[in-house]
């Protein structure tokens, strides 16, 4: 599978998205921008149906939404097929996010969170591992 993540975000999200962007290039790990481009007001369910449904259908494995609240993003996300869209705003949330829920999608609110505690989060989510055995279980049951 493509081990490039991708990010979206609405205008409300859109300067920590360019932020996220250059930490995780400087990681040396490659991420496509589905936008949006400009602080213009636009609609977040478009951009979050777009990146869901990349990872949905296994073209990226994990994403990263970012609207202003986080909320909007996740609510959208979570709307399609094999999406676990965790909104996340404190760095043991993003741990366990993906230890116990083997979330997908990362959901940041701009207004929420700030810059640096946005870039622990990411990291912390980006190189945690699921746990897999009992919370598989769960996690299938939610499929
Ligand atoms: C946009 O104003 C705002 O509603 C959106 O970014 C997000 O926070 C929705 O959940």
């Amino acid at each position: 599978m493509n081990k490039k993540i991708i990010i979206g975000s609405d205008h409300a999200g859109f300067n920590l998205k360019n932020k996220l962007i250059q930490f995780i290039e400087n990681k040396g790990i490659e991420i496509d921008d589905a936008g949006t481009y400009s602080t213009e007001s636009c609609d977040y369910p478009k951009i979050a149906k777009e990146v869901a449904e990349k990872i949905s259908s296994k073209e990226y494995e994990k994403g990263i939404l970012v609207c202003g609240t986080g909320i909007g993003m996740s609510i959208a996300a979570n709307k399609i097929k094999g999406i676990r869209a965790a909104v996340v705003s404190d760095t043991c949330s993003a741990k366990m996010s993906r230890m116990h829920n083997n979330s997908n999608i990362l959901c940041l609110g701009e207004r929420i969170v700030g810059e640096e505690l946005a870039k622990d989060i990411t990291e912390i989510w980006l190189n945690t591992d699921f746990l897999g055995e009992r919370h598989a279980r769960r996690v299938d049951m939610i499929e």
